[in-house]
């Protein structure tokens, strides 16, 4: 079996180098595409040597662009790659422009396309992450989602339960494994002489930085924060606009705020695991810090990672100047508050999330599941049904009983739930969908 695994910036190469771990060690075959959308030393390469990741087989070195041209760019290169390569299977990863190429050009070439880290949603399709996210999960064949939150969300979009599978995220198993080797070799600490209650900031996000106002609010915000050290390792995204609209010398000037190059992964781990908070708008960052039992404050009006809301270690701000100071003060001056925070339960596994990925897809591979064919039977789809179960029996008896049914969801007290193949029935309703036979 021979996977592809596609690449482009930073965050994917830090959730993807667990599932290349996995595969090294199991002595797979597969190849390594980069699509170059990141390319700094500090965006790019500095992670293959933190994560001791072999160098990509291709770069397609697409730079930075309009997202069209850069889509498209990486649509024909990675097409190209992809028919000379033939893999069973294509990994793609998160929700950037590099995954939206992957996703098009491998479903193109009915090429089985596994996605981790799917299902995840905001709602909110100004956001270019949002639009690749859909994109890619309608391709798909394999869906990797990391909690049932994200699993009811494809449910619901249509997309088949029984190739969904809740595996956790594969971020955990990276912090876990280089917790420990930061913690031996990162010089960070002792460079930047680390002082107590220091918040770690990040922002990159287009919405925030590209919008003057926005990122006018957050830095008055910064500014006026000044009873903590803020360190603020910055997004090349991100200087550039703090330049443009003039509001980046402000910041260099303000004492307590210590603008940094972006950092490594061993060095942003040590940062993060130390802070006494993060202010943040990026996805991983919200993820790490739950699983660092950080508090996390996202300058964000919505997340497509709502379950850290939920079990308390996340609070929304927006880019709202005024909900920023006086969450952070909050948070800071409660002891109460910061513990309920700090110990909200990880909702993103236990970190052997990559080995439960490898083994669905070597189990998939064996039973011919990785090779797209047509339907043979002439039948197709009859309609979607509600049900109330009356008898004492499983989905996988359910379905073993009902060939041409399959269950797309359960409601259980009037809540959702995803239809894992031994959640009991009785006195529950569900959605079905049935098919013709012939
Ligand atoms: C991209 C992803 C975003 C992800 C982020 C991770 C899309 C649409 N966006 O955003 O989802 O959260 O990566 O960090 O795919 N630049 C450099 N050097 C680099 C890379 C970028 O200077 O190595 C600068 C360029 O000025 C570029 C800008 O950053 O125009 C934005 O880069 P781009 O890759 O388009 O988007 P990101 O903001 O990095
Ligand atoms: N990160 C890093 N160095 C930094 C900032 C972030 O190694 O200076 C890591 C962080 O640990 C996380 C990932 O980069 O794993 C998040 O990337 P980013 O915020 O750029 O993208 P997003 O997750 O929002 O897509």
């Amino acid at each position: 079996m021979k996977i592809a695994f596609i690449i482009g910036t930073r965050p994917e190469i830090i959730k993807m180098a667990p599932l290349i771990d996995v595969v090294n060690k199991q002595g797979i075959e597969y190849i390594l595409i980069h699509t170059g959308q990141h390319y700094d030393q500090e965006m790019s390469e500095q992670f293959f040597k933190d994560l001791e990741l072999p160098q990509p087989d291709y770069n397609i070195g697409v730079g930075s662009t309009t997202h069209g041209k850069q889509t498209a760019v990486m649509l024909e290169g990675i097409e190209k790659i992809l028919l000379s390569e033939k893999p069973d299977i294509v990994l793609v990863e998160g929700d950037t422009n590099a995954v939206l190429a992957g996703a098009i050009a491998s479903s193109k070439l009915h090429l089985s396309l596994g996605h981790v880290e799917s299902g995840l949603r905001s709602y909110d399709k100004t956001m270019p992450e949002e639009i690749n996210r859909v994109v890619a999960d309608v391709c798909s064949s394999l869906f990797f989602v990391p909690t049932e939150e994200s699993a009811l969300n494809l449910i619901f979009e249509g997309l088949d339960p029984h190739n969904i599978y809740i595996t956790g995220n594969t971020v955990v198993d990276a912090v876990i494994r280089n917790l420990k080797i930061a913690e031996k070799t990162s010089k960070l600490a002792s460079k930047l002489d680390l002082e107590e209650n220091f918040i770690t900031l990040t922002m990159h996000r287009a919405e925030n930085v590209d919008d003057p106002q926005r990122l006018k609010n957050i830095c008055g915000a910064l500014l006026e924060l000044e009873e903590n050290p803020i360190i603020f390792p910055v997004h090349p995204r991100t200087i550039r606009t703090l330049k443009e609209f003039g509001l980046h010398q402000a910041l260099e000037e303000a004492e307590h705020i210590h603008l940094i190059k972006p950092v490594g992964y061993l060095d942003f781990l040590i940062l993060l695991s130390n802070s006494r908070l993060v202010l943040t708008d990026s996805g991983g960052i919200q993820e790490e810090s739950i699983t660092l039992n950080i508090p996390c404050i996202t300058l964000r009006y919505n997340t497509e990672r709502p379950e850290t809301v939920k079990t308390g270690g996340n609070i929304l701000v927006g880019a709202e100047k005024e909900l920023i100071i006086n969450n952070v003060r909050n948070i800071m001056g409660d002891e109460s508050l910061y513990q309920k925070m700090s110990k909200a339960p990880n909702p993103y596994g236990d970190g052997k999330t990559s080995q439960k990925i490898i083994n669905i897809i070597l189990k998939a591979y064996d039973k011919g599941k990785l090779i797209l064919k047509p339907p043979e039977d002439i039948g197709g789809h009859e309609g979607r049904y509600i049900q109330k179960v009356e008898y004492d029996m499983d989905v996988s008896q359910y379905e073993r009983n009902n060939e041409n049914s399959r269950i797309i969801a359960i409601f259980e007290n009037g809540e959702a739930r995803f239809p894992h193949p031994h959640l009991k029935l009785q006195n529950n309703t569900i959605l079905i969908d049935k098919f013709r036979s012939n």
